[in-house]
């Protein structure tokens, strides 16, 4: 297995250009299941991710083929005929999103088995919302064996459905799934996260007729049958939030390019409050932390427009060092504060009580060896690498690699020591 070794007190100067979203992405690949035509998506991150969804496309009967192409890397995927209709729990328990092809098998062919993905490291993550909602579309569910069984033999009819809190999965698994269904579909109480923008984007683009995009109600009307085309992927504002973040741990001035500011405007207004210098541009924005200890502000994670769960533990790594107590609130998953004792392996003060934790901001961090535990969390530990003295060690970055593309050579092109050390292979996630 990797590891990433950080040596830090590099302060950052230069561009990052950010990549295409993974959450994003993984969707559009799962609509690419809806239509017999090729889908061409374009600004596609190369991911652990998306590389474990191609294997379970391909398994379905996908043709897949990824190349460079003008606006970046590039997949195309096409699925002439569903072969199976099954997805097994090997490939999605490596992945939950893959359990999203589970909406487009049933639109497509009237049946599914698709295994349960199980819980994960953040929290119990239950798929009920998403069971839900293709019922409420018309399809029957039974549960056997860790798999769903699912079957809507007079195909899919339109439905309202009233979600009982926001969930970004259970919404988009609606939109597969509804988009071939006949007649409308209401989506109330919807998730706004940009990614389902980009999703009805590209599923209007195959001839899908949607409205309500970026509003909490989705209407859906049903079509016969959708195409191809080209869709570009929307910018990894999760990624914007990140390399924001460590401008701000290390200092310097790093310009993210290829995004947008207005995805991550409420991580912004906290950064600007702590003390950072944010500058917005046309494709994303100028990120200036001069000399001196940053300012301690509390933060509460929310659903789209609000502070993005996404960035807690990279926000709560600038915390670590900034003068005052920091109060952080998770209210979306129920155990993701696993990078907490690791920041403390690092020197950070910080105590946790159920969904609320304490940082009391330290002069300096000091490099030791850590684990990564998920995706944003392993990337918190290298962004706290990069302020602490020493040298970091960050273990199991298997985690980072599933959402995170390039990311030592992004760094490193601004300055920042961080190296691979390579392991034996693992596909672990
Ligand atoms: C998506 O997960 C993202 N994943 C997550 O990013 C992100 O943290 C999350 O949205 C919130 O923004 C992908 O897009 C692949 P939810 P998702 O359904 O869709 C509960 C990352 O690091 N819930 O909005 O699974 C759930 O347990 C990942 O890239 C139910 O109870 O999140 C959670 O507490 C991690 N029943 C809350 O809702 C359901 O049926 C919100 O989850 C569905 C969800």
């Amino acid at each position: 297995m990797d590891k990433i070794a950080i040596i830090g007190g590099e302060r950052l100067f230069g561009e990052i250009p950010i990549s295409g979203a993974k959450n994003s992405a993984i969707k559009l690949m799962a609509a690419s299941l809806l239509t017999d035509q090729p889908l061409r998506l374009t600004n596609m991150p190369r991911l652990a991710d998306t590389r474990f969804l191609g294997r379970l496309l391909q398994r379905l009967g996908a043709e897949l083929i990824e190349r460079d192409g003008p606006d970046g890397s590039e997949t195309v995927l096409h699925t002439p005929e569903i072969l199976g209709a099954i997805a097994p729990y090997d490939l999605v328990r490596q992945m939950r999103a893959s359990f999203n092809v589970l909406g487009p098998l049933i639109a497509r062919t009237g049946h599914a088995k698709v295994s349960l993905p199980g819980g994960c490291t953040i929290g119990a993550r239950p798929v009920d919302l998403h069971l839900k909602a293709l019922e409420a579309l018309g399809a029957q569910i039974d549960l056997h064996e860790g798999y769903v069984f699912a079957q809507a033999p007079r195909g899919l009819r339109g439905a309202e459905i009233t979600f009982p809190f926001v969930s970004v999965g259970a919404t988009e698994h609606a939109m597969l799934a509804a988009v071939l269904a006949e007649g409308v579909t209401v989506l109330y109480n919807a998730a706004c996260e940009p990614e389902i923008g980009d999703l009805a984007d590209c599923l209007t683009m195959m001839g899908a007729k949607i409205e309500g995009k970026g509003t909490s109600t989705l209407v859906i009307t049903g079509v016969t049958r959708l195409g191809g085309g080209t869709h570009s992927v929307i910018a990894d504002r999760i990624e914007t939030g990140t390399y924001a973040v460590a401008a701000a741990m290390a200092g310097g001035e790093v310009r993210l390019t290829k995004t947008q500011s207005g995805f991550i405007q409420s991580l912004l207004d906290l950064m600007v409050k702590a003390g950072v210098g944010v500058e917005p541009t046309p494709d994303g924005m100028i990120i200036r932390r001069g000399e001196g200890r940053l300012e301690a502000v509390d933060v509460h994670t929310d659903p789209f427009p609000g502070f993005a769960t996404d960035l807690q533990a990279q926000f709560m790594a600038l915390m670590t060092t900034a003068r005052g107590e920091s109060v952080i609130r998770e209210t979306i998953f129920e155990n993701r504060f696993m990078h907490a004792p690791e920041l403390a392996r690092l020197g950070a003060e910080i105590s946790v009580h159920g969904g609320e934790a304490r940082v009391t901001g330290v002069d300096r961090l000091n490099g030791a060896e850590v684990m990564a535990t998920d995706l944003r969390a392993s990337v918190s530990l290298v962004i706290a690498g990069l302020a602490a003295k020493g040298e970091t060690v960050v273990n199991r970055v298997y985690h980072l690699d599933r959402g995170f593309e390039r990311l030592e050579e992004k760094l490193g092109a601004c300055g920042a020591q961080v190296r691979r050390i390579k392991g034996a292979a693992s596909d672990e996630g």
